[in-house]
């Protein structure tokens, strides 16, 4: 089996490449593919090195599989040709998520929606997978008729260079320096600012809209209310949200407690005596989905409202790893 990492050097596609590693797979099943800008870059894979070629149609010649996180553009360009060739395309980009014809899958979610593909698969926006894996196994239990969601966004889902801006503006700051932002609109470091994505004409960013279409799609349920507000922190690359849900049923937090306790992907972190809950230092580097903060929504005397608050791996659950278990969900 041939699969290619396209997007090999950014931030996801190394997450990818770690991932694969972890899974033992072959460096010989292993393509690796950039921009003409890192064609010839070594990189340490599994304790060898592969070396990075450029992105072209024949590149992807006789590739089984391609893990795509090179942006919307890139996508655009190179995945429905490589379907068209028999390659299966799970693609990180935001460039079909919304086509009748590409499933949108999240394992823990809608796992048999990823074997109606036509060749093309496409991995949910970050905040959207760490929500719906805390949300869904709720839902299968009681309706939910209404989410509101406010996000803290590392500065990973910008990208390896934003990461990096993070660092030096950190350090810029700390010793005096003015800092130029050039990746991210605004200074990341010491700085809360909202979501660098297009804001339409009814005042949502993208990514707000995207937690909104998303969910509908993967829950098959366009009916539930949802809005959402994100924002970037200061974090390189756990996403925090604060979640406050509305079932069709009242609830009880400890119910709540208990559905989450046996869900897939998700830790509870919720220890009231010590105030200890999700943190992104702790969800970093993690598979899982930290969710805490489990109580009873006091305003919503119906008894229907929960708050909670979660933390998940943005460059992981988030993208690199939902692919690869979407790869999984096929190959096994
Ligand atoms: P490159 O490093 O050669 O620019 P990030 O999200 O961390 O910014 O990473 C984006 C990834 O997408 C990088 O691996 C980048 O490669 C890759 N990429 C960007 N544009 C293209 C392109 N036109 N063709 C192939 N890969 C691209």
């Amino acid at each position: 089996m041939q699969i290619a990492v396209v997007g090999a050097t950014g931030a996801v596609g190394q997450e990818m490449c770690s991932i694969l590693a972890q899974r033992r797979v072959p460096a010989d099943c292993l393509r690796l593919l950039a921009s003409a800008r890192s064609a010839g870059t070594r990189v340490p894979y599994a304790g060898t090195d592969l070396t990075v070629r450029e992105l072209t149609k024949d590149a992807l010649a006789g590739v089984d599989f391609a893990l795509f996180s090179a942006g919307a553009e890139t996508t655009r360009a190179f995945a429905k040709p490589a379907a068209a060739n028999g390659t299966v395309v799970i693609d990180n980009s935001s460039a079909f998520r919304m086509d009748s014809d590409v499933p949108l899958v999240i394992p823990e979610v809608n796992p048999q929606d990823a074997h109606q593909h036509h060749g093309l698969i496409a991995n949910p926006n970050c905040s959207t997978i760490i929500m719906a894996v805390a949300v869904w196994p709720m839902h299968r239990v009681n309706p939910v008729r209404r989410i509101i969601v406010s996000t803290y966004q590392a500065v990973s889902g910008a990208g390896a260079a934003a990461m990096q801006e993070l660092r030096d503006q950190t350090r810029r700051v700390l010793d005096g320096q003015p800092v130029e932002p050039k990746v991210l609109p605004h200074q990341s470091a010491f700085n809360v600012f909202s979501h660098d994505s297009p804001i339409d004409e009814s005042g949502y960013n993208t990514e707000e809209r995207k937690m909104v279409n998303e969910t509908h799609k993967m829950f098959h349920d366009n009916t539930i209310r949802i809005t959402a507000t994100c924002v970037r922190v200061p974090v390189l690359r756990a996403h925090s949200e604060s979640i406050n849900l509305t079932f069709d049923q009242p609830i009880r937090a400890q119910k709540v407690r208990d559905i989450l306790e046996a869900a897939p992907g998700v830790r509870v972190v919720d220890d009231r005596a010590g105030n200890c809950f999700p943190m992104s230092i702790d969800a970093a580097g993690q598979d899982e989905v930290l969710v805490g903060r489990i109580r009873q929504d006091r305003s919503d005397p119906s008894g229907c409202s929960i708050a909670l608050f979660v933390c998940g791996d943005q460059l992981r659950k988030g993208a690199a790893l939902n692919a690869i278990q979407i790869l999984n969900l096929l190959t096994s």
